[in-house]
Formats: structure tokens, sequence, C-alpha cells
């Protein structure tokens, strides 16, 4: 039987609806603190597959997921191309900052295979793990967007208002241009390696996409991602691409379009209406507010589904937040989301 989530991006089921979250492999499980606290280094941690597999299983065996995400970062690209990428306690990233032509010849290396391989390696004992527990799941790989790849390369952390990378974006075009080719090639092989592992989909993160104008939109989201998108699509015409441009708002519609992507996921700021209407994509995902998954109850939670899938009857909807779990966020709410969904009548 072929898989839910499958299904839906291939629009075969309309009705089926499958449920995954965004970070549903993190901090709001206890089970995940303990296995996390076992490391010092977060990027040590993505690149040890027995633990990354371990915690990827973890919320399978508590809910109902059509889903699992392999356990990695979207900062495992800038760690394969040399670049220093630490995550201090409450502060988040950290990364040796790339902000020129010079910086780029003298800090960027050739990218690390071996990087690749270890999130390969996670994504086969996943598999293997999802085969004998919950063979119904499909396992998703991912990489961030070049361009939110290379905003953390540049600011060297999380940007607050992105003054160094919009300001480089039009005073060193030369400089960006080289950079985003070297994270889109990058990304193309990484993908790869996850896909030839086991990866039955994959989802590319633009979590910063939205403080891009037009002009730049294009140039720095639409075309990085449909070059991979191509990529991907030449060697696997019928894998799944789902695209996340975080807070592109009406660009959307754009993204879809152009860069062929088969899946958008959305964000709880666009209106669910306007997307399903004017965005030509075979499925979309998402647009239920993580905050209201953190601090809703059960029964709020349960009513916000039922109104979603009202929204999306007849329509390719994955069931997905607008952005990933917070660690806040107590189990039983995410039990009552997801329970939510398989409970619904129609
Ligand atoms: O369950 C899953 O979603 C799979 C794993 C996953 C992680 N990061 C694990 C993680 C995925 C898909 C990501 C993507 C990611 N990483 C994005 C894109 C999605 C988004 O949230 O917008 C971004 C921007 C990052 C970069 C990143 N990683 C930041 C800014 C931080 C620190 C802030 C935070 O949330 O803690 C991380 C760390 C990180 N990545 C954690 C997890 C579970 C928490 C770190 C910890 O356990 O100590």
């Amino acid at each position: 039987m072929e898989k839910r989530l499958l299904k839906t991006l291939t629009q075969k089921d309309l009705n089926d609806k499958s449920v995954w979250l965004m970070r549903q492999a993190g901090r709001y499980l206890p089970e995940y603190r303990k296995v996390r606290s076992n490391f010092s280094d977060f990027i040590e941690f993505c690149m040890n597959s027995e633990a990354a597999a371990e915690v990827t299983i973890q919320p399978l065996k508590r809910f109902d997921l059509d889903a699992a995400i392999i356990f990695s970062d979207i900062l495992v690209i800038p760690h394969a191309l040399g670049i220093k990428v630490e995550f201090q306690k409450d502060h988040g990233p950290i990364l040796d900052k790339v902000q020129s032509i010079s910086d780029l010849n003298a800090k960027l290396k050739e990218p690390n295979r071996r990087v690749y391989e270890n999130v390969g390696r996670s994504i086969a004992l996943t598999k293997a793990e999802i085969k004998k527990v919950k063979p119904n799941t499909a396992l998703i790989g991912f990489a961030g967007s070049p361009f939110t790849v290379a905003s953390y390369m540049i600011e060297g952390k999380t940007s607050k208002d992105f003054r160094n990378v919009l300001r480089l974006a039009y005073e060193d075009t030369k400089f960006f241009n080289q950079l985003i080719d070297k994270v889109t090639d990058a990304t193309i092989d990484y993908l790869m390696v996850q896909i030839e592992n086991g990866a039955e989909v994959v989802k590319l993160f633009d979590s910063w996409s939205g403080v891009l104008n037009t002009p730049l939109f294009n140039k720095l989201t639409i075309k990085p991602t449909n070059k991979i998108v191509e990529a991907i699509k030449a060697k696997y015409p019928d894998l799944p691409v789902i695209g996340f441009a975080r807070g592109a708002g009406v660009k959307q519609k754009l993204y879809a379009k152009k860069t062929k992507i088969d899946c958008v996921a959305i964000d709880q700021y666009t209106p669910l209406s306007w997307v399903l209407k004017n965005v030509p994509a075979k499925a979309t995902q998402g647009n239920l507010d993580n905050m209201m998954l953190a601090y809703s109850s059960p029964k709020d939670i349960k009513k916000s589904v039922n109104k979603l899938l009202d929204a999306t009857k007849d329509k390719a909807h994955i069931v997905n937040l607008g952005h990933g779990v917070i660690p806040e966020t107590p189990v039983d709410n995410v039990k009552a989301l997801v329970d939510a969904v398989r409970e619904y009548k129609g």
C-alpha cells in the first residue's frame, strides 16, 4: 500500500489527510532532551547517525504521524564547506563569517563528503527502523535553501535585520552570486546522497526569504531553488519536493510557478484561502499556528484542525504547522493535533 503522504503529494487521494510537524523531533520531548544531553556539540549530534536515527523515530512512537523528517540541521552545509559552526546555549548558532570574495577563497573548502555520508547513513538507519516499527511512514530529507544558508554564513548568526546580508546583495553581487552558487551546488550533492540513502521526499527550508523584495526574491530564492528542483528531477523525476518560503506572502504564487516545486509549505501568516486559490502547486502543506499549538487547549487545537480540514476538503493538503514546534509545547497538545486529524469525520 502506498504511503499516505506520498498519495497526498501525487494527488492520488485528496481526503485521506496526512500529518507531520516541523521540529517534531525536538526539545519539547523529554526523550529528545535525554539524547541531546549526551552531546555538548550540536553538529556532533547531527553527525552521529545512531543518535540522529533514534531521535528521528521518537515522535513516531508517541503519535500517529505520516512522516518523519531526518534529524539534522540546515547548517550542516556550511559545516561541510569548512566553516566553523557552533551552537551556544540560548544563543542559537554562531558561524565564522564569510563576507567577501577573499573570505570565500580563504575559508571555504571543497565540500567534505563525509558530512553528507553521515546524514545518508542516518537516513538508511532510520529507514530500516521505520520498516520495522511504522512501515507506512514516509521519510523526508531536507536542506536549507541557498539564500537562508548564505544569510547565516554572512551574518555568522540568526540575523535581526538582515542589514549585512542585504547590503552585500547590492554592494558585492559578484561575492553574493559566488556564495549562492557554491551553496546551491553543495545542496544538490547533499540532497542526492539523502535520496540515494532512502529519503522519499525532500524539503527545502527558506526560512528567511520573507526579507527579500521581488527582484531579489527572483534572483536569490526562486533561481537557486529551481536549479535544485531541476537537478533532482533530472535524476529522480517522481521524487516530490516540498518548498517552504517563509514570509514570502503573495510571492508564493511566483515561487510555485517558477521553481516547479511539487508542494508549497505555507507559514501561518498567509491566509489559507488565498493560497488554495492562487498558488499553482500539486499540493500545499502547513498553516496551523505553532504558537496556537503551544499555548491553547487540546479542545481549541481540535477546533483549529477541524477548521483546516473543512477548508481543505478535496484539496491535496498536508496537515502541518506554519513553523516548528517550540520547546514550550506540551506533548499532549501535539497528541491532540494528530488525533484530531485521525478523528475528523468531514
Ligand atoms: O524535526 C525536525 O524538524 C528535523 C530537524 C531540524 C532541525 N533544524 C533540528 C534542530 C530541521 C528541519 C531544522 C531546520 C532548520 N535549522 C531551520 C529551518 C527551519 C526553521 O526553523 O525556520 C533553521 C533556520 C535552522 C537553524 C537553526 N538550528 C537554529 C536557528 C537553531 C537554534 C534555535 C533553536 O530552535 O534552537 C537550530 C538548532 C536546532 N536544530 C535544534 C533542533 C532540534 C535545537 C537545538 C538543540 O536541541 O539544542
